[in-house]
């Protein structure tokens, strides 16, 4: 059994739904794209070879089929997060187009000027950005909280911010740069209580995590398909029924609306009312795909496979000389490790990486204002998931120990 006694994975089994791995690489970059079981791609491979077409639209038997799938694929996302209707499940093309669904939909109707937005210094640039054109388009402020030494947030900066009646607080579940676990569940009611509209972005939490988004109690949740076993270009934005009931479409077109006449247009009901245009079809059958596949495995199965990887990683990199981790012990944070090696840029080590078919991701992360924080201009970072193996940790150190060789 696992650390905490959930169902343990069996990796070897899980390696053989992933081709990739026959060439041999060791993947260790999951936080910024997740590989994808042949369960994905052959339940795309399908639509695209046996029932394409458009959705919604068409009378004809694969048509039927291809809407049944794509929305099919809504009730597994909704039992997946624990939604309370498939209404508060619209697709996006992932984590960054539903945020910036909220920013400009609900924000530019709701934001005012002089009010407040509390982020986070640990945020993705895609939970950062929308927000900061929100704020200059319609005059608010943005308040960041703070970390402290170990990489977690300073509550107490974020409950005195929540003091001054903040109009949206908007964080991240789990930090894609540091692996910090943000203790969401808290945070979220005391901004609620704050009487604050909230968002966290799911990128990271989804995937390792899971989530029930009413036990979370947020009004908006954003995460991305191909960070969770499906293809890019399919994600999801969960919102209040109410709140979106109550915001203006994003995107207009074909598909979102009841009637168009020279007068004016009707809407369609949620979640059609935020999906303009054709769809990403093939795509959102795959989510569905990698949503039940990650179901049949078990997020805590999962999460308690990643906390196994991620202890015995941390030991390994702390044994190393001249290596500086950042953020929270192992029990506090999912599957990334960020680290940099003295004296080593983590361009240099990741190329060197790469002879060894270790795929090892350096830079800022997309998340600029913390490595300002930090004092570097980039780390190293290594990610895992429901396949990473023991062994490729190991392959990882001695790709560490021969940049050390070779730059000494
Ligand atoms: C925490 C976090 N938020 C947002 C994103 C953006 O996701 P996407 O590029 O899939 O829209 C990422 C991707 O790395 C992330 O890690």
């Amino acid at each position: 059994m696992s650390t905490n006694g959930a169902r343990r994975l069996d990796v070897a089994a899980i390696r053989n739904d992933f081709p990739i791995f026959e060439t041999g690489i060791v993947y260790l970059d999951s936080a910024n794209t997740s590989q994808r079981p042949r369960q994905v791609t052959g339940a795309m491979l399908d639509y695209f070879e046996h029932f394409n077409s458009n959705i919604h639209r068409a009378a004809y038997h694969i048509a039927e089929v291809a809407t049944e799938r794509y929305e099919g694929t809504r009730e597994k996302v909704r039992a997946f997060i624990n939604a309370a209707s498939t209404k508060e499940v619209i697709y996006t093309r992932g984590t960054t187009e539903a945020i910036n669904l909220v920013a400009y939909a609900w924000g530019r109707k709701n934001v005012r000027a002089g009010e407040l937005i509390v982020l986070t210094i640990l945020d993705h640039h895609s939970n950062i950005v929308p927000w900061q054109i929100l704020a200059a388009a319609n005059g608010a402020r943005i308040e960041y909280v703070d970390i402290d030494e170990k990489g977690e947030l300073r509550q107490d900066q974020f409950h005195e911010l929540l003091k001054r009646s903040p109009r949206l607080v908007a964080f991240s579940q789990v930090s894609n740069a540091l692996g910090t676990i943000n203790p969401a569940r808290e945070m979220v009611a005391a901004a609620k209580a704050a009487g604050a509209t909230v968002l966290v972005d799911g990128a990271q939490g989804a995937p390792h995590q899971g989530v029930d988004v009413r036990a979370l109690g947020c009004d908006f949740y954003a995460f991305s398909g191909h960070k969770m076993l499906g293809p890019t270009g399919a994600g999801v934005l969960y919102g209040r029924r109410e709140l979106l009931e109550a915001m203006d479409p994003f995107q207009s077109g074909g598909d979102m609306i009841k009637t168009v006449r020279i007068e004016g247009t009707t809407y369609h009901d949620l979640p059609w009312k935020f999906e303009a245009g054709t769809q990403a079809i093939g795509e959102v059958i795959g989510l569905g795909a990698a949503v039940d596949y990650l179901s049949g495995l078990g997020m805590e199965a999962v999460r308690a496979h990643e906390r196994e990887i991620t202890e015995y990683a941390y030991e390994a990199l702390s044994d190393i000389e001249g290596l500086t981790l950042y953020g929270p012990p192992p029990s506090r944070r999912a599957g990334v490790i960020s680290f940099s090696l003295e004296g080593i840029h983590p361009h240099d080590l990741a190329t060197i990486a790469d002879r060894d078919q270790v795929c090892l991701r350096a830079g800022h992360h997309c998340a600029m204002p913390l490595m300002t924080r930090l004092g570097v201009a980039a780390t190293a970072r290594a990610s895992f998931y429901v396949y990473t193996q023991k062994d490729e940790v190991d392959r990882l150190v001695g790709s560490i120990k021969e940049a050390q060789r070779i730059f000494k």
